[in-house]
Protein backbone atom coordinates (compact mmCIF):
# COMPACT_ATOMS: atom_id res chain seq x y z
CA UNK A 1 0.00 0.00 0.00
CA UNK A 2 2.95 2.29 0.57
CA UNK A 3 4.32 1.94 -2.95
CA UNK A 4 0.19 2.42 -4.25
CA UNK A 5 0.20 5.79 -1.90
CA UNK A 6 3.80 6.86 -3.32
CA UNK A 7 2.57 6.42 -7.27
CA UNK A 8 -0.67 7.96 -6.53
CA UNK A 9 0.74 11.11 -4.72
CA UNK A 10 3.34 11.57 -7.38
CA UNK A 11 0.81 11.73 -10.38
CA UNK A 12 -1.71 13.95 -8.21
CA UNK A 13 1.42 16.31 -7.83
CA UNK A 14 2.62 16.44 -11.17
CA UNK A 15 -1.67 16.80 -12.40
CA UNK A 16 -1.91 19.76 -9.65
CA UNK A 17 1.20 21.38 -11.69
CA UNK A 18 -0.85 20.98 -14.87
CA UNK A 19 -4.15 22.51 -13.87
CA UNK A 20 -4.71 26.38 -15.55
CA UNK A 21 -7.85 28.30 -16.47
CA UNK A 22 -9.40 27.12 -19.76
CA UNK A 23 -8.41 23.18 -19.44
CA UNK A 24 -11.85 20.97 -19.31
CA UNK A 25 -12.25 18.41 -16.43
CA UNK A 26 -12.20 15.59 -19.75
CA UNK A 27 -8.42 17.04 -20.54
CA UNK A 28 -7.53 16.48 -16.48
CA UNK A 29 -8.90 13.43 -16.68
CA UNK A 30 -6.99 12.32 -19.78
CA UNK A 31 -4.01 13.43 -18.09
CA UNK A 32 -4.59 11.67 -15.08
CA UNK A 33 -5.29 8.37 -16.65
CA UNK A 34 -2.30 8.94 -18.79
CA UNK A 35 -0.07 9.22 -15.88
CA UNK A 36 -2.01 6.17 -13.85
CA UNK A 37 -1.02 3.99 -17.10
CA UNK A 38 2.48 4.91 -17.32
CA UNK A 39 3.11 3.76 -13.82
CA UNK A 40 1.64 0.43 -14.66
CA UNK A 41 -1.09 1.16 -12.33
CA UNK A 42 -4.73 0.43 -12.98
CA UNK A 43 -7.23 3.45 -12.36
CA UNK A 44 -9.37 2.59 -9.57
CA UNK A 45 -12.76 4.13 -10.06
CA UNK A 46 -13.17 3.46 -13.89
CA UNK A 47 -15.75 1.07 -14.10
CA UNK A 48 -16.37 1.23 -10.45
CA UNK A 49 -19.86 0.68 -10.15
CA UNK A 50 -20.13 1.69 -13.59
CA UNK A 51 -18.60 5.42 -13.19
CA UNK A 52 -17.18 6.68 -16.67
CA UNK A 53 -14.15 7.64 -15.80
CA UNK A 54 -10.83 7.62 -14.15
CA UNK A 55 -11.21 10.39 -11.93
CA UNK A 56 -13.71 12.27 -10.00
CA UNK A 57 -14.19 16.55 -10.77
CA UNK A 58 -16.88 18.42 -8.76
CA UNK A 59 -16.77 22.76 -9.40
CA UNK A 60 -18.01 25.13 -6.92
CA UNK A 61 -21.71 23.05 -5.36
CA UNK A 62 -20.31 20.07 -6.57
CA UNK A 63 -19.72 18.20 -3.63
CA UNK A 64 -17.86 14.56 -4.69
CA UNK A 65 -18.67 12.03 -7.83
CA UNK A 66 -18.72 14.91 -10.66
CA UNK A 67 -18.11 13.18 -13.73
CA UNK A 68 -15.28 15.16 -16.58
CA UNK A 69 -17.08 16.59 -19.27
CA UNK A 70 -16.04 19.70 -21.67
CA UNK A 71 -16.72 22.07 -18.91
CA UNK A 72 -13.78 24.31 -18.64
CA UNK A 73 -12.30 25.51 -15.35
CA UNK A 74 -12.78 29.45 -15.20
CA UNK A 75 -11.39 32.44 -12.94
CA UNK A 76 -13.28 32.07 -9.28
CA UNK A 77 -13.96 28.26 -9.42
CA UNK A 78 -13.36 25.83 -6.80
CA UNK A 79 -12.58 22.25 -8.23
CA UNK A 80 -12.32 18.97 -6.54
CA UNK A 81 -10.34 15.93 -7.58
CA UNK A 82 -10.66 12.39 -6.63
CA UNK A 83 -8.00 9.71 -8.04
CA UNK A 84 -8.07 6.34 -7.24
CA UNK A 85 -5.16 3.70 -8.13
CA UNK A 86 -4.77 -0.18 -7.99
CA UNK A 87 -1.41 -1.18 -7.65
CA UNK A 88 -0.28 -5.05 -7.45
CA UNK A 89 -3.73 -5.67 -6.33
CA UNK A 90 -3.27 -2.54 -3.48
CA UNK A 91 -5.86 0.17 -4.06
CA UNK A 92 -4.79 3.95 -2.50
CA UNK A 93 -7.44 7.03 -2.80
CA UNK A 94 -6.74 10.51 -2.63
CA UNK A 95 -8.51 13.89 -3.19
CA UNK A 96 -7.63 17.95 -3.29
CA UNK A 97 -9.69 20.89 -3.78
CA UNK A 98 -8.05 23.97 -5.89
CA UNK A 99 -9.14 27.50 -6.20
CA UNK A 100 -8.69 29.96 -9.65
CA UNK A 101 -7.86 33.42 -9.94
CA UNK A 102 -9.73 35.58 -7.80
CA UNK A 103 -11.18 33.58 -4.62
CA UNK A 104 -13.87 34.95 -2.41
CA UNK A 105 -12.16 35.22 1.30
CA UNK A 106 -15.01 32.68 2.54
CA UNK A 107 -13.91 30.42 -0.50
CA UNK A 108 -10.40 30.48 0.77
CA UNK A 109 -11.34 30.13 4.02
CA UNK A 110 -13.42 26.77 3.42
CA UNK A 111 -10.04 25.35 1.03
CA UNK A 112 -8.22 26.19 4.04
CA UNK A 113 -10.70 24.74 6.82
CA UNK A 114 -11.44 21.50 5.23
CA UNK A 115 -7.62 20.55 4.34
CA UNK A 116 -6.21 21.25 7.49
CA UNK A 117 -9.79 18.88 9.19
CA UNK A 118 -8.33 16.23 7.04
CA UNK A 119 -5.24 16.40 9.28
CA UNK A 120 -7.36 17.00 12.37
CA UNK A 121 -8.78 13.79 11.79
CA UNK A 122 -5.64 12.07 10.91
CA UNK A 123 -3.53 13.07 13.83
CA UNK A 124 -6.04 10.94 15.56
CA UNK A 125 -4.89 7.96 14.27
CA UNK A 126 -2.96 6.06 17.37
CA UNK A 127 -3.33 2.72 17.70
CA UNK A 128 -5.91 2.78 21.43
CA UNK A 129 -7.82 5.60 19.72
CA UNK A 130 -11.45 4.81 18.80
CA UNK A 131 -12.57 4.99 15.27
CA UNK A 132 -15.09 7.50 16.20
CA UNK A 133 -12.25 10.31 17.37
CA UNK A 134 -11.60 10.38 14.14
CA UNK A 135 -14.78 12.44 12.85
CA UNK A 136 -15.43 14.03 16.11
CA UNK A 137 -11.83 15.52 15.67
CA UNK A 138 -12.86 17.00 12.16
CA UNK A 139 -16.15 17.97 13.32
CA UNK A 140 -15.13 20.04 15.86
CA UNK A 141 -12.48 21.72 13.79
CA UNK A 142 -14.65 22.82 11.05
CA UNK A 143 -17.47 23.99 12.79
CA UNK A 144 -16.17 26.71 14.70
CA UNK A 145 -15.80 28.17 11.27
CA UNK A 146 -19.75 27.99 10.54
CA UNK A 147 -18.93 25.79 7.93
CA UNK A 148 -20.94 22.10 7.89
CA UNK A 149 -19.56 18.39 7.49
CA UNK A 150 -21.63 16.72 4.67
CA UNK A 151 -23.15 13.20 6.51
CA UNK A 152 -24.54 11.64 3.47
CA UNK A 153 -21.11 10.57 2.40
CA UNK A 154 -17.91 9.10 4.64
CA UNK A 155 -14.01 7.90 4.41
CA UNK A 156 -13.57 4.51 4.56
CA UNK A 157 -11.32 1.52 5.10
CA UNK A 158 -9.32 0.62 2.13
CA UNK A 159 -6.99 -2.08 0.92
CA UNK A 160 -7.60 -5.28 -1.44
CA UNK A 161 -10.43 -3.33 -2.29
CA UNK A 162 -11.21 0.63 -2.61
CA UNK A 163 -13.87 0.67 -0.38
CA UNK A 164 -13.61 -1.98 2.56
CA UNK A 165 -15.42 -1.37 6.20
CA UNK A 166 -15.54 0.10 8.74
CA UNK A 167 -16.69 3.75 7.43
CA UNK A 168 -15.20 6.60 8.38
CA UNK A 169 -17.16 9.09 9.39
CA UNK A 170 -16.08 13.22 9.41
CA UNK A 171 -18.69 13.78 12.54
CA UNK A 172 -19.81 12.31 15.54
CA UNK A 173 -18.91 11.72 19.19
CA UNK A 174 -15.62 10.76 20.50
CA UNK A 175 -14.83 7.32 21.98
CA UNK A 176 -17.07 5.03 20.19
CA UNK A 177 -16.79 2.27 17.87
CA UNK A 178 -13.60 0.23 17.19
CA UNK A 179 -10.72 0.84 18.34
CA UNK A 180 -7.93 1.72 16.25
CA UNK A 181 -5.06 -1.20 15.54
CA UNK A 182 -1.75 -1.16 13.91
CA UNK A 183 -1.88 -1.98 10.19
CA UNK A 184 -5.34 -0.68 9.68
CA UNK A 185 -5.88 1.91 6.90
CA UNK A 186 -7.95 4.31 5.74
CA UNK A 187 -9.18 6.62 3.23
CA UNK A 188 -9.68 9.65 5.37
CA UNK A 189 -11.96 12.11 3.72
CA UNK A 190 -13.87 15.43 5.04
CA UNK A 191 -16.30 17.27 2.56
CA UNK A 192 -17.11 20.24 4.11
CA UNK A 193 -19.62 22.79 2.66
CA UNK A 194 -20.20 26.94 3.34
CA UNK A 195 -23.81 26.39 3.80
CA UNK A 196 -26.17 23.46 5.12
CA UNK A 197 -24.93 19.98 5.18
CA UNK A 198 -27.11 18.40 3.21
CA UNK A 199 -26.81 16.97 -0.39
CA UNK A 200 -28.90 15.62 -3.45
CA UNK A 201 -27.46 13.44 -6.50
CA UNK A 202 -28.10 15.03 -10.51
CA UNK A 203 -30.09 12.90 -12.41
CA UNK A 204 -26.57 11.77 -14.20
CA UNK A 205 -26.48 9.16 -11.06
CA UNK A 206 -23.32 10.62 -9.50
CA UNK A 207 -22.91 14.08 -8.99
CA UNK A 208 -23.63 15.31 -5.35
CA UNK A 209 -24.23 18.92 -5.12
CA UNK A 210 -24.97 20.97 -2.29
CA UNK A 211 -29.02 21.20 -1.40
CA UNK A 212 -28.87 24.70 -1.17
CA UNK A 213 -25.84 25.37 -4.15
CA UNK A 214 -23.45 26.71 -1.84
CA UNK A 215 -19.58 25.73 -2.29
CA UNK A 216 -18.05 22.76 -0.74
CA UNK A 217 -15.01 21.19 -0.54
CA UNK A 218 -13.30 17.94 -0.50
CA UNK A 219 -9.49 16.62 0.89
CA UNK A 220 -8.40 13.04 1.24
CA UNK A 221 -6.02 11.06 1.96
CA UNK A 222 -5.14 6.99 2.26
CA UNK A 223 -3.54 6.56 5.67
CA UNK A 224 -2.21 3.88 7.51
CA UNK A 225 -2.17 3.03 11.46
CA UNK A 226 1.50 2.21 12.33
CA UNK A 227 2.68 1.77 15.97
CA UNK A 228 4.80 5.12 15.50
CA UNK A 229 1.41 6.75 14.53
CA UNK A 230 -0.72 7.57 11.24
CA UNK A 231 1.60 7.13 8.25
CA UNK A 232 0.15 9.47 5.33
CA UNK A 233 0.78 7.04 2.46
CA UNK A 234 -0.20 9.69 -0.57
CA UNK A 235 2.48 11.37 0.32
CA UNK A 236 5.60 12.14 -2.03
N1 LIG B 1 -12.95 8.89 -3.02
C1 LIG B 1 -14.21 8.53 -3.59
C2 LIG B 1 -14.89 7.51 -2.71
O1 LIG B 1 -14.23 6.87 -1.92
C3 LIG B 1 -14.04 8.05 -4.94
C4 LIG B 1 -15.01 7.06 -5.47
S1 LIG B 1 -15.42 7.56 -7.01
C5 LIG B 1 -16.14 6.31 -7.82
O2 LIG B 1 -16.10 7.38 -2.76
F1 LIG B 1 -16.37 6.75 -8.96
F2 LIG B 1 -15.34 5.31 -7.89
F3 LIG B 1 -17.24 5.96 -7.19
CO1 LIG C 1 -12.47 7.58 -0.92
Amino acid sequence: MRKAGKALAKIVCSLRSSLKIGLTTFDINCLAEDLINKKGAVAAFKGYRGYPAAICTSFNEEVVHGIPSQRKIKEGDILSIDVGLIVDGWFSDMAFSVGFGELDDSHKKLLEVTERSLYQGIQQMACGNYLSDIGFAIQSYVEPFGFSVVRDFVGHGIGRALHEDPEVPNFGLPRSGPILKEGMVFAVEPMVNKGAARTRILDDHWTVVTYDGQPSAHFEHTVAITSQGPEILTQV
